[in-house]
């Protein structure tokens, strides 16, 4: 599966199961778990949605290994950070490891974003250099 497709296709299932939980938690008028439902969205579907934007624009990482890497230890890092925040809130303090792995995990996922971002963009600055000497 292309890169950019696997973070479109997993962000809409991660807003639509965030929009449920917050739709239960609003019914039920039990806000505890808030926090765990705010970084469901801001991680499973805004920003999986934002870089599967980036892939889209950058054909060449559609099949990179490195990026669909990235993705799948995302994807990961953000269910575990999940559970483990909504136990910790919900009055589960054994959630506490699961809670922080996962943010570790989502922090490793970002910085391999951040190198294939660095790589990219570097590659097109010397790329534009090269033909701007040629010009
Ligand atoms: C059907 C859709 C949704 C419902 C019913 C819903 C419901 C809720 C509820 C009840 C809270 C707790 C508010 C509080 O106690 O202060 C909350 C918090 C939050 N939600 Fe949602 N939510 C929905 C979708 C989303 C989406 C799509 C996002 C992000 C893109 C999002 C981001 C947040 C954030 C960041 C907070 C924490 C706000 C704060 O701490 O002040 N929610 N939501
Ligand atoms: C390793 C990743 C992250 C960790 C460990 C983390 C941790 C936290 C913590 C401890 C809070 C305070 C929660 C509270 O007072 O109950 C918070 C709040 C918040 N974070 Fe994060 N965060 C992470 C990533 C992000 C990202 C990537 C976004 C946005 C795209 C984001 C958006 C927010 C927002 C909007 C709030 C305020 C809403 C709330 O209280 O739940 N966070 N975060």
């Amino acid at each position: 599966m292309k890169a950019s497709s696997l973070c479109f296709l997993s962000a809409v299932v991660f807003v639509i199961a965030g929009m449920i939980w917050g739709l239960v938690m609003a019914i039920s008028e039990d806000h505890s778990a808030a926090p765990a439902h705010a970084h469901l969205n801001l991680l499973g579907w805004v920003s999986l949605f934002l870089f599967g934007i980036y892939y889209r624009l950058r054909p060449s990482l559609e099949r990179d290994k490195g990026a669909l890497t990235q993705i799948w230890i995302w994807i990961a890092g953000t269910v575990v950070q999940a559970v483990g925040v909504s136990l910790v809130h919900t009055g589960t303090p054994s959630g506490v490891p699961l809670a922080a792995g996962g943010s570790f995990v989502v922090l490793v996922a970002m910085l391999l974003f951040a190198r294939l971002v660095f790589l990219g963009e570097r590659a097109d600055a010397r790329a534009g250099a090269a033909s701007s000497l040629a010009g």
